[in-house]
């Protein structure tokens, strides 16, 4: 069960303003519905999760791990997710490594120690097949993967998530093929085989797609969530801080950046999004959010329920919380509005609601913001420079 509390820690006058924009609902939902890109809103088909499963148990069963090269919406879902629900101190049952995010010679020198002694198959994320990076580090790993077996045996290795708008990738030889839709922009693909496939070597994807789907209740809230933000903004609070308290989430944090500044960050509007973690962070940006410029405001995400444990017959996470109501006391004395999401706990259903709970919600800001939500016109003028530059120097 998810709740947004929207109302005890931000300005009176703001919420007055509030009353007023609900009359924009209709209007925002209307224009959400009528896009053609709100594929991810609709049913995956139980054969696609089927078919997902089946051959994330053929990767389990016939390699050491799974190298997974993307970026931005093609990557980030996935690999937030699986952080956030790994052990501390210990990794998950079957290796995921996720490449592709940097062109640094030392990690991708690192990268090929570290697989030396792996069978390893790849999966590369695309939805154009034209992303640069994404390009260059899978057909430098094909290089290796060609010296170790031979040319004809690279595509027992390879499983191709793309568009079937016949890109390059599109026409690779493979194990297996995804599709990721047209109507499904990049970081909206959480519930599509770019994120699902890495997914389902370590979780129960079917648990995954039921709680995503119970977001589509939270309509309302994403609407709160999306219109106060909006007047925040209107309001000089350009800057949108996520406070977290669990380290593991910091990747979660960097896809709700990217699902926001991506949707909304266009035309010289929207709110800049970073984060925090609590307690680490109040003994550095701290200072600078209680008595610093006022740009910002928070939306802590947190939950009620977590591991029972004892200090002094004291349960640790009440502490915690009792902690972070501290801090959102502070913060509020210091003139900061605040918005919170509380979670039940932090499980696998929750995660997967909250994920389509920040969609939606992103979603309605783009038509509040009045830009388009779902393409990314800037990230474009950098890839085609980035791509001019490369196929100078590179035939792949
Ligand atoms: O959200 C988006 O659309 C982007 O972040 C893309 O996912 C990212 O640029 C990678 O693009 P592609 O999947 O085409 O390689």
């Amino acid at each position: 069960m998810i709740k947004f509390d929207f109302e005890t820690y931000v300005d009176k006058n703001i919420l007055e303003e509030y009353k007023e924009l609900v009359s924009r609902k209709e209007e925002v939902i209307e224009k959400f519905n009528n896009s053609r890109m709100i594929g991810w809103s609709k049913h995956i088909g139980k054969n696609n999760i089927d078919k997902i499963n089946n051959t994330a148990n053929y990767i389990k069963n016939n390699f050491d791990c799974l190298v997974v090269v993307g970026v931005g919406g093609s990557y980030l879902g996935s690999y937030a997710f699986s952080q956030t629900f790994k052990k501390y101190f210990k990794p998950h049952p079957f290796e995921v490594i996720y490449v592709g995010t940097t062109l640094s010679s030392k990690f991708l020198n690192d990268l090929l120690v570290e697989l030396e002694n792996k069978n390893y198959c790849i999966n590369v994320i695309s939805k154009t097949g034209k992303t640069m990076e994404t390009k260059m580090i899978y057909n430098f790993l094909k290089d290796d993967l060609k010296k170790r077996y031979g040319e004809d045996k690279v595509k027992d290795h390879v499983v191709i998530t793309t568009s079937d708008d016949g890109n390059e990738l599109d026409n690779e030889p493979c194990i297996e093929r995804f599709d990721i839709p047209q109507n499904i922009a990049g970081r909206y693909s959480f519930l599509t085989a770019a994120h699902l496939l890495p997914l389902a070597t370590n979780f129960d994807i079917y648990e995954i797609v039921d709680g995503y789907y119970e977001g589509s209740n939270l309509i309302d809230e994403a609407f709160n969530y999306a219109g106060i933000r909006y007047l925040l903004f209107k309001h000089n609070k350009v800057v949108e801080n996520y406070c977290i308290h669990e380290e593991h989430m910091l990747p979660f944090t960097e896809w709700l950046k990217q699902l926001f500044a991506e949707t909304e960050g266009k035309d010289g509007k929207g709110i800049l999004p970073m984060s925090t973690l609590y307690t680490r962070d109040l003994h550095s940006l701290g200072q600078f959010i209680q008595q610093g410029n006022k740009i910002l405001f928070e939306t802590f995400i947190r939950f009620k329920n977590s591991e029972i444990i004892n200090y002094k017959s004291l349960d640790i996470n009440s502490i915690n919380n009792m902690v972070l109501d501290s801090v959102i006391n502070a913060h509020s004395k210091g003139d900061t509005n605040i918005l919170e999401i509380t979670m039940d706990e932090l499980s696998v259903r929750e995660l997967s609601t909250l994920i389509y709970f920040f969609m939606l919600s992103a979603a309605f800001s783009g038509y509040l913001f009045e830009v388009n939500p779902f393409n990314h016109p800037g990230v474009d003028v950098y890839k085609e420079e980035v791509k001019n530059i490369l196929e100078e120097i590179i035939t792949f």
